[in-house]
């Protein structure tokens, strides 16, 4: 079975981190997000992945993930010029996935879980599709899907307007090679997509066997602010462990499960797991965490930084308290003489805020 990972697409949403950067990229606990789905795939044991990749991304993310050594993957790459969809995206690895079997996994998707056991699942069933279900808040922003009180999928809506039930599709799905069939036989979409849901829908309505799994385990789509920080307070919570490779001076205390790369210094500074600090890291006077993940080569001085996410090199200097807040690479930001406030700030790549 081969894995196809969309890491295409436009990223609106993640505004304004991806006008510099693929949003697969994004880093979660300081991983880009696109390293815990190819982890997932290789723990399945999938050995063949196809990347969707856009023009204006694929550089980047050919350079992050190479062959795929890394995760004992063989990895090839697949331009889709325009992203006018997931099933187009189907259409376009249609000539790497042949008449195999495979699953198709969201570059931007995080689960709690491995897929090992929905992998087997669907190969023992000899179904058509298999999709993974998980209750949302807000149907209207998600693929919802009905099912009847066996559990059996009877239809599935894309962002519906009046909600038919709270079940969203989770972005990864397994499929035959009839799902190729379904993805020329349907149109596309009012905001001019070729929707997988509706290519799933083909399935249904041509008597196709289709099953669905509900996910116990976390479920998140990493596409907004919010959700980013979200998914970087249930990986850390989940998964740091307490590992200490830099400098802590006798003035500082670090608490808990805090994870910190080498080169890094803290002096003078409570560090309250969970946190991630990456490599060569400088903080002083400061407060932070928990939940709060810390680039490589970033400068802390004089602040509170809690709930945040830290990209690379960015420097954070006399900041009263930042809280829930998204801080771009190489970005500056600092407090004037006299203001005494908390922040929640989204901030792109190499921007400088005076506060
Ligand atoms: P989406 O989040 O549905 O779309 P998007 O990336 O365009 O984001 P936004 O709505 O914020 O503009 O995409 C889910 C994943 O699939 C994401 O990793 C991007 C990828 N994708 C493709 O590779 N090709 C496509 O045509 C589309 C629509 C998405």
């Amino acid at each position: 079975m081969k894995g196809l990972v969309l890491s295409g697409g436009r990223g609106r949403r993640l505004r304004p981190l991806t006008y510099t950067g693929a949003k697969q990229l994004v880093p979660v606990a300081n991983r880009p997000i696109l390293f815990y789905v190819l982890e997932n795939l290789s723990e399945a044991g999938i050995q063949d992945v196809g990347m969707i990749i856009s023009p204006e991304t694929g550089k980047e993310i050919k350079s992050a993930v190479g062959e795929g050594k890394d995760w004992g993957l063989k990895v090839e790459y697949i331009l889709q010029e325009e992203p006018l969809g997931l099933a187009h995206a189907v259409k376009v690895a249609r000539p790497y996935l042949g008449m195999n079997p495979f699953i198709m996994y969201l570059g931007d998707n995080l689960i709690g879980s491995g897929i090992a056991k929905f992998r087997r699942d669907f190969e023992q069933s000899k179904a058509d599709a298999s999709i993974l279900l998980k209750e949302v808040d807000t149907p209207a922003n998600f693929g919802i899907a009905e099912v009847d009180k066996q559990g059996r999928v009877i239809r599935l809506v894309e962002k519906p307007k009046t909600p038919i039930s709270n079940l969203a599709l989770v972005g990864i799905y397994f499929f035959s090679a009839k799902i190729h069939e379904a993805v020329t036989k349907i149109r596309p979409s009012l905001r001019g997509e070729l929707e997988i849901t509706d290519a799933i829908q083909w399935l249904l309505d041509n008597e196709n066997k289709v099953l669905s799994h509900r996910l116990e385990e976390w479920w998140l789509d990493t596409g907004k602010k919010d959700d980013l920080l979200t998914a970087n307070t249930a990986v850390l919570d989940d998964w740091t462990r307490r590992k200490i490779r830099g400098n802590v001076d006798a003035t500082s205390q670090v608490i808990g499960r805090v994870d910190m790369g080498k080169g890094s210094h803290i002096i003078n500074s409570t560090v309250r797991g969970p946190v991630v600090i990456g490599e060569n890291v400088h903080i002083e006077g400061s407060f932070i965490g928990p939940f709060t993940s810390i680039g490589n080569g970033c400068r802390i001085r004089s602040a509170v930084v809690e709930h945040s996410v830290v990209l690379e090199n960015a420097v954070i200097e006399h900041i009263d308290r930042l809280e829930d807040s998204l801080i771009g690479k190489g970005s500056l930001i600092v407090q004037g003489n006299g203001n005494h406030h908390a922040y929640r700030l989204t901030v792109g790549d190499v921007s400088v805020v005076e506060l």
